[in-house]
């Protein structure tokens, strides 16, 4: 029999822990993990092209260790008078949470989700030695200003996930839960507004509320609205003072200079990289409304996924649709799957093969 890494003197924290494993299966129409499915355009790749040559002549030097640029950019696309001393980021959002669980979890603290929520937020807090609470939410997934505080204030965590809107559930999240939940608490607040641009445009972010509030951070993500999945950018902003601790966890030279030369160069061209996010939109809804018609129960979504109720044998309508070429999200809640939107083709894609699965039951 070959070796397990519990045969290993691995950390006893560690043992009976899944690593986080959504499939990479070469399908057709893959729409399991809420990438952006449209390439980034064509007259922004050329600048990213050439500023990625650029950064290459001096590759044989360490990168700017504070990525000076790239704070700027994202200090100027975030707004509401946002210095680059409040910014920080990392390569993807994953990686900017985990500077944060290294500086305020670690053994003998805990972390607090609202579950369902990101299946990151556990592996990240435990990777670190802290320990993992799920408070609760309504049926319908979403959370009331009362609830959060109340259960916040009882599980006294020292470092919050607040999700807005909410993965798996599409869940938004108002701005008084998160005012609420940081007045019933002492630790950390992180609203991880991974999805925040495919809301309304309406729907304000919780930057809005950081000024005065110096235990509150909002994270951000390049790899969904800024179809950078693979470039593997992530950002947050707090008060200065937060991004201080950050420093002593994070390696040094932690972002490469082709990624602080790419993502700088994407940012410059905001508008244009963003530019699909309301086909995308349209798309989710098209989602949300075929599903109803088809009889399932779809949740209401400010993200670029829809998760869906009704569904009989999730795993065996999962592997139907794998078999007809479509990769989708079986995220372990019964009855539900999860479906990212994609283009308009592969969206009816999707749904065409939904609805032939559902005429041969
Ligand atoms: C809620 C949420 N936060 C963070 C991430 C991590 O994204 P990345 O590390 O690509 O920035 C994801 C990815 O799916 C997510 O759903």
């Amino acid at each position: 029999m070959s070796l397990s890494f519990e045969d290993l003197p691995i950390r006893d924290d560690l043992r009976g822990m899944i690593p986080y494993g959504a499939p990479q299966a070469p399908l057709p129409v893959a729409l399991n993990v809420n990438e952006n499915t449209h390439p980034v355009p064509d007259e922004v790749a050329g600048d990213i092209l050439d500023a990625i040559a650029r950064a290459l002549r001096d590759i044989n030097r360490y990168p700017d260790r504070e990525f000076t640029a790239l704070r700027e950019s994202f200090a100027g696309y975030l707004g509401e008078g946002l210095q680059r001393e409040q910014i920080w980021a990392a390569n993807g959002s994953n990686e900017v949470l985990q500077h944060i669980l290294q500086a305020f979890g670690g053994p003998g603290r805990t972390a607090f989700g609202f579950a369902p929520t990101y299946s990151m937020y556990p592996l990240l807090t435990r990777a670190t030695g802290a320990a993992w609470v799920a408070g609760t939410r309504e049926p319908d997934h979403s959370l009331s200003a009362e609830s959060a505080a109340a259960q916040v204030a009882e599980a006294d965590p020292d470092v919050i996930f607040l999700c807005a809107p909410n993965n798996p559930t599409g869940t938004p999240l108002p701005l008084e839960v998160v005012t609420a939940v940081y007045e019933a608490s002492r630790g950390i607040v992180i609203v991880d507004e991974a999805y925040q641009e495919f809301a309304p445009r309406d729907s304000p972010s919780a930057v809005t509320l950081l000024p005065g509030r110096e235990r509150l951070v909002v994270s951000r993500t390049m790899s969904k609205a800024f179809a950078f999945a693979g470039a593997r950018v992530g950002y947050l902003a707090a008060d200065p003072a937060f991004i201080d601790a950050l420093r002593l966890v994070r390696l040094p030279y932690h972002l490469s200079a082709l990624t602080q030369a790419a993502a700088t160069a994407a940012l410059a061209h905001a508008s244009t990289m963003l530019r699909m996010v309301d086909d995308i939109v349209g798309q989710r809804d098209r989602i949300s409304a075929t599903l109803e018609a088809l009889g399932y129960r779809p949740y209401e979504s400010w993200s670029n996924f829809v998760l869906f109720g009704g569904v009989e044998d999730p795993s065996e309508t999962w592997r139907r649709l794998y078999s007809r070429g479509v990769l989708i999200r079986d995220v372990g809640i019964p009855h539900h799957l999860r479906v990212t939107a994609g283009t308009e083709a592969e969206t009816t894609a999707f749904l065409d093969a939904l609805a032939s699965i559902d005429s041969e039951a």
